[in-house]
């Protein structure tokens, strides 16, 4: 069994370590891959965003079964291309991924259905944008349409704030096409939850679930980074909560995408706030999250492989999805300065040990040197039975990887430790 993973990060090579777990698998090419995930995969240079290099490259080499895990290739429907050519795919359709795509049909996605979300307007004119300002109530959320690699939100405190984001997303087209059409939507507030699942559109089966840390600084402060670490399972989504989201939003998502002609295959990620008035949907991903598969995952107690097969056969609900009872803790090391600007090519020093528990995100492998290539450069995580010990482990073993600019928040896990205790 031969696997294409699409994708090059940290979250791949969290998807590639536990799909080699499975004796069944044999080789996996990951497109581009990176200098980390080459000691677990054949590594090509085809970018993710290089769709007709990837069908190229699958033509070539008939892998039995592809997985697409970053969102744009899933938004330039790279499933769709490559189950044309015969090959079984994990992940949405491009009419299903929209659901990420586009930030005006999640939001009406979710008024048309009822499920809970910050109340919002879309706007596809700055003229009617900066007039609703005028009167709404700050703090506010002004979030680009498109894809905008995570930063295309704006928590805006005071009303000029609003302005100026909204000018540089509309008028300065900041994110290019993304600010075409923007959300303008209510702040909410409580704790964040993430909660992965897998679905086939008929089944949806909720991951354990998670909390990611943002900011590039301790106690959430700085700027707003891909994420810099994750632990799980996240002690906010009590049992409570988990049922209300059942009820409320997942099986109401999938029915919604269901109605819609979209049905939704693969890895839909619910990026939740639990305010005082309940769940409500803060966004929709449709993928596996980064650094949240390098938690989720290593928690997993059954074969990815046998899920993932399921959902792309539409099965889902004939398979075991068993969690270890256990606590996961992922810190991230970034270079100095990200998520601005940082220095590159700096040696990677990674013991042996502490090799199985790394998931490289940015480095590139040079005369067998791992050189840092990224502003996150890798995550370690660790599992134990209580969530401080999994906290110590982590932060124990990253101490002990060395690279110039090392960068990484002192406090992952913290805000979920008082919570449990
Ligand atoms: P996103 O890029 O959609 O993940 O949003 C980035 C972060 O912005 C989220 O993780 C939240 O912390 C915050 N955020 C997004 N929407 C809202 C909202 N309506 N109210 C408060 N915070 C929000
Ligand atoms: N960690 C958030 C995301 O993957 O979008």
């Amino acid at each position: 069994m031969d696997i294409l993973v699409v994708g090059g990060g940290g979250r791949e090579h969290a998807i590639i370590k536990k799909l080699r777990e499975n004796p069944e698998v044999g080789r996996i090419y990951a497109l581009p891959g990176n200098g980390g995930i080459a000691a677990d995969a054949e590594c090509y240079p085809v970018k993710a965003t290089d769709i007709a290099g990837i069908v190229a490259f699958a033509k070539e080499h008939k892998p039995d079964y592809a997985v697409v895990a970053p969102d744009d290739p899933l938004v330039m429907g790279c499933v769709d291309e490559l189950t044309n050519i015969g090959i079984p795919c994990f992940g949405p359709t491009a009419s299903a991924a929209v659901i990420e795509g586009s930030k005006v049909f999640s939001k009406d996605l979710m008024k048309k259905y009822d499920i809970p979300t910050a109340r919002y307007q879309s706007f596809d004119n700055v003229k009617d944008a900066l007039y609703y300002l005028e009167t709404a109530p700050v703090p506010t959320v002004i979030k680009a349409d498109g894809l905008a690699l995570g930063k295309g939100v704006i928590i805006a405190e005071t009303r000029e704030e609003a302005v100026a984001a909204v000018r540089e997303m509309m008028e300065d087209h900041k994110f290019g096409q993304s600010g075409d059409r923007i959300v303008i939507e209510e702040f909410l507030e409580g704790p964040e939850v993430s909660v992965l699942s897998f679905t086939d559109g008929k089944t949806i089966v909720p991951m354990i679930s998670s909390m990611d840390h943002k900011r590039a600084g301790d106690g959430d402060t700085g700027l707003n980074t891909g994420g810099m670490g994750t632990v799980a399972p996240n002690p906010y989504y009590t049992e409570e909560v988990a049922e209300r989201c059942r009820k409320e939003i997942f099986i109401p998502t999938i029915a919604a995408m269901n109605a819609e002609g979209r049905t939704f295959k693969g890895c839909l990620y619910f990026g939740l706030m639990i305010t005082k008035d309940g769940p409500k949907v803060i966004e929709y991903n449709c993928r596996f999250g980064d650094p949240e598969t390098q938690v989720v995952l290593p928690l997993l107690d059954s074969d990815l492989l046998t899920i993932m097969q399921a959902v792309t056969e539409e099965r889902l609900a004939e398979v075991e999805v068993k969690w270890k009872d256990d606590y996961a803790c992922c810190v991230v090391a970034a270079s100095e300065g990200y998520p601005v600007s940082y220095e590159k090519g700096y040696e990677i020093d990674i013991p042996d040990d502490v090799m199985p528990c790394v998931y490289i995100a940015g480095a590139a492998e040079e005369d067998g040197k791992l050189l840092t290539s990224g502003g996150r450069v890798l995550g370690v995580t660790a599992v134990r039975p209580e969530l401080a010990e999994a906290i110590d482990a982590a932060y124990d073993m990253l101490d002990r990887i060395e690279f110039a600019n090392k960068y990484y928040r002192a406090d992952i896990g913290q805000r979920a430790l008082k919570a449990v205790k």
